[in-house]
């Protein structure tokens, strides 16, 4: 009988198949004990004493007696093989998964993209309304799922929107021209009648043959001259529908405006009125560089103003006065005897349609003080203030020079 050894160990372990079933078998041999007679094919007699071998037990080889048989255990896979083809499974479920999640995490970000995409875009488009400018509608091929409801709501609101903004234009032209109509009316108003007056007092002055006759009509018509210039302007803006006369800023001699503005509110006075003109010594002048319009209106404006702030019955005072302030200032002040101004009305004067007068617009003083500030009107600031019972109002212009001429 072959001895079986591994290793120098008289046992084996052994990968057999049997058919397509691969298994595993150990072999130990089993032993007789020393002296233990064998009979001659090496089999123990009977009643023999004998003794299986321990897994790992190792025989002295004087204490072995002769190897009797082999004991054979078949058994399959060790559980340290089963346990790596567990693991093995384990792995490769885990990589059937990540990739069935990622492919899928693929797919949701594709699908999340397509869904999201006309949302992006009708977000675009709502963020670029506006209520003034052109919108253009979403075109959407699929009109029934909800993204093509939302789309198709989005393009009536367009349709609504554009037919308010053109209704809200035209409105607005209209305002416009109500405004602009009430400005030209008040405009045309503030100088017509002292112009006239001047007229009536110029014939009044020839017919009665005065000596310096001559040297009125140069003056009164000088005086109407650039008062008609301004209402010639303001006529043109209205005809063509510009915004009031444009502002074109040029250098002029500020006191000579104030003069000539002056002259026609003093020419057609009351007898017993009186307006005193505080004007710097001949010769001297204030150059700004100013709209000779915007100064002229502004003017006309005060210079009504105080007349009409004195109650019937009081003989009325002007003071029209103008001086330097500073290098570069110029303080022009127009004060009356009027009533002054109250407490409550003084801070709203220059809210645009404010008046206390049953004939007025209130777009006297607000307008000069906004169109001063426009851009290209090169004007400076304005300040107004009032004492009862007199009121002094005030509007300050930039000076380029304010020498004597000559100089
Ligand atoms: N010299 C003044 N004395 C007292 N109150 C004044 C004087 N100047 C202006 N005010 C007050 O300021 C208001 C606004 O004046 P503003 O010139 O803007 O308009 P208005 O004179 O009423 O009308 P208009 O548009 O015809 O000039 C006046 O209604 C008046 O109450
Ligand atoms: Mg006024």
């Amino acid at each position: 009988m072959a001895t079986l050894r591994e290793r120098g160990a008289p046992r084996a372990l052994l990968t057999e198949q049997a058919g397509s079933l691969a298994f595993t078998a150990l072999y130990l041999p089993v032993r007789a004990s020393v002296g233990e007679v064998a009979d001659s094919v090496g089999y123990p007699l009977a009643g023999a004493r004998r003794r299986v071998l321990a897994d790992d037990e190792l025989l002295p080889d004087d204490a072995a007696g002769p190897i009797v048989g082999y004991v054979g255990i078949p058994f399959f896979d060790s559980a340290k093989n089963l346990d790596t083809k567990l693991t093995g499974l384990f792995t490769t479920l885990l990589n059937i998964v990540t990739l069935m999640f990622l492919l899928f995490l693929g797919l949701a970000f594709v699908a999340a993209r397509q869904l999201t995409a006309p949302l992006k875009r009708i977000t675009e488009r709502l963020t670029r309304t506006t209520l003034t400018g052109e919108n253009e509608p979403i075109p959407y091929r699929s009109s029934d799922d909800e993204i093509g409801l939302l789309v198709r709501e989005y393009n009536a609101m367009i349709g609504k929107l554009e037919a308010s903004r053109r209704e809200l234009a035209a409105q607005e032209k209209e305002v416009a021209w109500r405004e602009m109509a009430r400005q030209v009316a008040h405009e045309i108003k503030n100088p017509l009648t002292p112009m006239k007056l001047s007229l009536q007092f110029l014939q009044k002055a020839i017919a009665e043959r005065r000596p310096n006759a001559e040297e009125l009509i140069g003056r009164i018509s000088q005086t109407l001259i650039t008062q008609v210039d301004v209402l010639s302007d303001i006529a043109t803006s209205f005809s063509t529908f510009t915004n009031l006369p444009a502002m074109r800023p040029e250098r002029l001699d500020v006191g000579a405006v104030l003069r000539q503005s002056a002259d026609l509110f003093r020419q057609s006075g009351d007898e017993d009125g009186e307006l005193r003109l505080e004007l710097p010594p001949d010769g001297t002048t204030f150059t700004v560089f100013a709209d000779e319009s915007l100064l002229v209106r502004t003017f006309n404006n005060l210079l009504l103003n105080a007349k009409q702030a004195v109650p019937p019955g009081r003989p009325p005072r002007q003071t029209v006065a103008l001086r330097a302030e500073g290098p570069h200032k110029v303080l022009i002040t127009i004060a009356d005897n009027g009533m002054g101004i109250a407490d409550d009305v003084r801070p709203k004067v220059f809210v645009p349609n404010f008046t206390t007068k049953e004939t007025g617009s209130g777009i006297g003083l607000p307008w000069p003080s906004a169109a001063s500030r426009a851009p290209g009107a090169a004007s400076g600031s304005r300040r107004w203030w009032g004492r009862v019972p007199s009121f002094t109002s005030s509007c300050r212009w930039r000076a380029e020079a304010a020498a004597p001429a000559g100089k």
